[in-house]
């Protein structure tokens, strides 16, 4: 998988251990937002990437409590724009996937929430895939404000237990978005607080 990414950077040969070291790390170090795309569409070889990206991250007892919805016609990424006040960027993105968290996988008892965790590690997944390949992304959040997980299931028909935690707009970046620098080693505690 990161091998073929590296591919869509140009370069199709192997990478050596400390270039890929290099690659992975600067490609999580210089992720950020992207709300602003162009026209250009997204192929289904990028989506299915993006996809097996979202399904490679870790789940509680790998329960993968997860399922994506894949968005590419025009009028439902405008309807989901007009419809969600911190998501209108998605009237502008040529794909948007919607992560959502299915009840009846989830872990039984006190575990049961991990479903968060765990679709929000796909979330971030999806948004680094995008980076490494050259397209720009933005987590928007949906549950757990429970007027946009209907609003998103009611446009998606997204059954009413199967809940949408984020709606990612993803497309090729219109401009330069620099990186935010979030170090702060006052975040930081060695061995006990
Ligand atoms: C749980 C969550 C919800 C978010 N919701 C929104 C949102 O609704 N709209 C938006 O434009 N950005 C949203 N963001 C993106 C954040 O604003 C962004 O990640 C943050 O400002 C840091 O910037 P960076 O991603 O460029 O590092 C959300 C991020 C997270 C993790």
């Amino acid at each position: 998988m990161a091998v073929i990414i590296f591919c869509g950077m140009n370069s199709c040969k192997k990478p050596g251990l400390k270039e890929r070291e290099d690659i992975i790390l600067e490609n999580i170090l210089t992720r950020t937002s992207v709300r602003s795309y162009t026209d250009q569409r997204v192929d289904e070889g990028k989506i299915e990437y993006l996809l097996k990206a979202a399904m490679a991250a870790p789940t509680a007892v790998n329960s993968q409590p997860w399922s994506f919805v894949v968005i590419t016609e025009k009028d439902l990424l405008k309807t989901l724009a007009d419809s969600l006040p911190y998501a209108k960027m998605t009237s502008g993105a040529p794909l948007a996937i919607v992560a959502c968290g299915v009840m009846d996988k989830t872990l039984k008892g006190g575990g049961k929430d991990y479903w968060v965790q765990d679709v929000s590690a796909s979330v971030e997944n999806i948004l680094l895939a995008a980076h490494g390949m050259g397209l720009g992304a933005v987590w928007t959040g949906l549950y757990p404000i429970m007027e946009r997980v209907h609003t998103v299931q009611n446009i998606l028909h997204i059954p009413s237990d199967v809940i949408p935690l984020a709606l990612i707009p993803i497309g090729y970046p219109d401009g330069e978005t620099k990186p935010k620098n979030k170090w702060n080693i006052e975040n930081v505690h060695h061995n006990r607080w």
